[in-house]
């Protein structure tokens, strides 16, 4: 048989230390899954959703309340999506938890940490979709902090929301690069993403000679593997879908940040809060472009992990990567949860 790409991503056998759950958390495999899933979900929405400022939130109540199993398929999108982060989230932190980023896996990577953004871009502009009362904060201030830039700022807002405030026009370019734009770019960049795990070796642990296990698994054992967690997480995944109705409020009778629900979604919470504290340009662009900035350098600036190391959880070379990260986490999670304190009360 003539060898395909599913084969490229699994070789007929593999070191065993590559597919331990406790080092990769299936995290990488569980994401392509979610992504799949998100495709299919959001194929079948559009058979119903209108990208019209007068028709889109009434088009999301119709698939929510009218449509024979279309709220499950809504709750799974919704689902998928905010999973999707999570997941992506804990397989950068594992990535830079065990080191394994460390050359040759610099450009995979910046791959990573690009479908990263990627996904946020996604969920930020699925949210926009929904068009009701719940995202006019996300809509007014989210579009206005591009407003803030130096110089640029008044044209690249023009280009976003496609006139002096969003309508219409925004709505049908938000919608265009949630199906198309960035649907594109994140399936080409998993692809890509996935074929340089193996042109790199495979998940990172030692060169062979400083293996302390010289077992092999085949590859139907990684499938049987893959399929165990995608069958564990779909049933998750259905589990939360039929318990957790996805956010539904209200269409949008005049666009305002601070009528209906005045939060940010879950994901900018952190910039929301920081956004209470001063300059939308520093806070709300360059301190999160710095955190990024800051992610896609740790290869580049910071020391590796040993050879020997590779493979396991915290080695100590590259210690400093570590802090960083859980300093980042740390703080993005106290200004989710600083922002959520009204929210809640
Ligand atoms: C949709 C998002 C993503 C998908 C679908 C994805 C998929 C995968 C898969 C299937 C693997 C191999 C299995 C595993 O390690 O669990 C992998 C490994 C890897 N990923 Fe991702 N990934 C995503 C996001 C990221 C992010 C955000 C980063 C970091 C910035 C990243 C960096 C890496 C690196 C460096 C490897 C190689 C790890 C090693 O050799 O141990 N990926 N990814």
């Amino acid at each position: 048989m003539r060898p395909n790409f599913l084969h490229h991503l699994h070789p007929p056998t593999i070191p065993a230390e590559q597919a331990r759950w406790r080092y990769t958390l299936g995290a990488g495999g569980i994401a392509i899954f979610l992504v799949l899933v998100l495709i299919l979900t959001g194929i079948l929405e559009m058979f119903y959703y209108i990208p019209t400022p007068a028709e889109a939130a009434l088009s999301v109540q119709i698939i929510s309340y009218s449509v024979p199993f279309g709220a499950l398929v809504r709750n799974l999108h919704y689902w998928a999506g905010q999973l999707l982060l999570v997941v992506s989230g804990l397989h950068l932190l594992r990535v830079v938890l065990t080191g394994a980023y460390a050359r040759p896996r610099r450009f995979n990577y910046l791959l990573g940490l690009a479908l990263f953004v990627l996904i946020i871009l996604l969920d930020f502009t699925g949210y926009i979709l929904r068009w009701d009362q719940g995202i006019q904060w996300a809509l007014v201030v989210g579009t206005n902090l591009v407003k803030s830039i130096p110089w640029v700022g008044d044209s690249l807002y023009q280009m976003l929301v496609g006139g002096t405030q969003p309508g219409a026009a925004a709505l049908i370019r938000f919608y265009t690069w949630h199906i198309f734009g960035l649907m594109l770019l994140a399936g080409i960049l998993t692809i890509w993403h996935a074929f340089r795990v193996r042109r790199d070796g495979g998940i990172a642990v030692p060169p062979p000679p400083l293996r302390t296990s010289t077992e092999r698994i085949t590859r139907f054992e990684l499938l049987r593997r893959e399929v165990t967690a995608m069958l564990l997480t779909g049933a998750g995944l259905l589990l939360l879908s039929l318990l957790l109705p996805a956010p539904i409020a209200p269409a949008i009778t005049e666009i305002t940040a601070l009528s209906g629900d005045t939060h940010a979604p879950w994901f900018f919470l952190w910039v929301q809060q920081m956004l209470k504290w001063g300059d939308p340009f520093l806070l709300g662009v360059l301190v999160p472009l710095l955190v990024l900035l800051i992610l896609a350098l740790i290869p580049y600036l910071l020391t590796a992990p040993r050879q020997a190391e590779l493979g396991r959880w915290f080695p100590k070379a590259n210690r400093l990567a570590q802090v960083i990260l859980v300093v980042i986490t740390l703080l993005v999670t106290l200004f989710m949860l600083l922002a959520l304190g009204p929210v809640i009360q």
